[in-house]
């Protein structure tokens, strides 16, 4: 099979990783890609929204099977321009339709979703500019902290988490007077939930589904969770609290509900469903719906799947998912991040990367991913805020991180940092 991906991130490298390792692949392409994902492949020079060039490279190179890492290009309807045109029409795209993206797309859908549907989630109300005054009341109405949500894409950073209630007030004003432009035109308000993150993934066919191995990722900048948010700083699969009474609750409340109320909507899915969830006292509820896989959940899970991925996606194009096999592998895995300094502030790019070994897959215990890497006159060198994603196994995670953590430091370039105490909260 002749197989191209989309994407450029420490999440595209592991999916790059994990489908190459496929007997079922002839060809394996990636577009972008990073200087990591060429170990796996060929990079394409074409951006994951580029639809006019994806096509044209896609009839050129008799592409099978195209995989969408990220989320923009299937809000975008990457699917239905696949589905809608004569000659890309055979060729399986592996992510929803633009309606069925809608569930990350838009956060007054999936919550209008889950409503219909009875999923666990925060209660909430939506509310546009016209409706400032209803917004400010209700927001009285609610006991801090306050929970604003951009209604539309914002690139992780539509979410803000408000102390007070003046504070709620003024933020959700500038939201609807275009803090993050047509992205907050609608803001979702909704009740704040305590409890501990965990993030399960599923690929779906549209009619089954299989559970992905879950993982918890570390999304702030600082050691105990502090600071600002970020893409994420590291991940540990499998997570303790998430056993398998635990699963079985996100099975029946949310996972079947989900896909079930897809079909009902008639909302063509046939990719990954990422569930973000919070354990509210043992019981799971939705914080968010994502269309894709998790970054950097994807740099442990792609580790913890035995299973051959192109089997599943080929199970996902065909509507046979249910007849193929998951198997997870029994050890632990962990991501450690390193990202660039000042990163998720202003940052520079550029910086000289050096490894000690081949940069990929060392001694079978440790995989190094890259993220923001780019090739420049020869040399690896930093792109982005989160550079490499260093994973690990291990009989357990104090064994798989203190893998990742030796490597991290093994791996050079100026303003280094990462995170040493992901997994210490479990
Ligand atoms: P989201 O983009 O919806 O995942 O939100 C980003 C982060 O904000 C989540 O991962 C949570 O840590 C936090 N968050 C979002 N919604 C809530 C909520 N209702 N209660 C508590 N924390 C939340
Ligand atoms: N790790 C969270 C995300 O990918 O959105």
């Amino acid at each position: 099979m002749r197989i191209l991906l989309l994407g450029s991130g420490g999440r595209e490298h592991a999916l790059a990783w994990k489908i190459a390792q496929s007997p079922k692949v002839e060809k394996l392409y990636i577009a972008p890609g990073n200087a990591g994902t060429c170990q796996e492949g060929e990079n394409v020079p074409l951006k994951a929204d580029d639809f006019e060039g994806i096509r044209q490279f896609v009839l050129q190179q008799r592409v099978d099977m195209v995989v969408v890492g990220p989320e923009d290009p299937l809000v975008k309807g990457i699917y239905d321009f696949f589905r809608n045109d004569e000659a890309l029409k055979a060729i399986p795209v592996i992510g929803p339709s633009k309606a069925g993206a809608q569930l990350e797309g838009s956060k007054d859908f999936a919550k209008g979703f889950m409503l219909r549907h009875g999923i666990p989630t925060a209660a909430y109300q939506t509310f546009d500019g016209e409706h400032l005054q209803e917004g400010l009341r209700f927001l009285e109405t609610l006991q801090p902290p306050y929970v604003l949500k951009a209604d539309g894409l914002c690139a992780g950073k539509g979410v803000l988490i408000l102390p007070t209630l003046e504070e709620a007030q003024k933020e959700l004003k500038e939201m609807l007077g275009g803090m993050f432009g047509q992205a907050s035109a609608r803001v979702v308000i909704e009740e704040f939930l305590s409890g501990i993150e965990c993030s399960v993934f599923v690929l779906t066919d549209g009619k089954d589904y299989k559970i992905l191995p879950e993982a918890k990722d570390y999304k702030r900048i600082g050691e105990g969770d502090t600071g600002l948010n970020t893409g994420g700083m590291g991940s540990v699969s499998p997570v303790p609290f998430a056993d398998a009474d635990w699963m079985k609750k996100v099975e029946e409340r949310i996972i079947r509900p989900t896909v079930e109320g897809l079909a009902a909507e008639g909302l063509d899915y046939k990719g990954f469903i990422f569930f973000g969830l919070i354990n509210c006292d043992g019981d799971p509820k939705v914080i968010e719906y994502n269309c894709r896989m998790g970054d950097p959940e994807t740099e442990t899970v792609m580790l913890r799947l035995k299973s051959d991925l192109v089997d599943l996606l080929e199970g996902v194009a065909e509507g046979n998912l249910g007849c193929r096999e998951i198997v997870f592998d029994p050890r632990s895995a962990v991501c450690v991040m390193l990202v660039s300094g000042g990163y998720p502030g202003s940052y520079e790019k550029g910086k000289m990367i050096s490894f000690d070994h081949q940069p990929c897959d060392l001694n079978g215990n440790t995989v190094v991913f890259h993220a923001g890497t780019a090739m420049k006159d020869g040399q690896i060198v930093t792109s982005g805020g989160r550079v490499i994603a260093v994973s690990s196994y291990g009989q357990d995670k104090t064994e798989a991180l203190s893998r990742s953590f030796a490597e991290a430091q093994k791996i050079q370039f100026e303003g280094k940092y990462f995170r040493r105490d992901i997994g210490a909260d479990l």
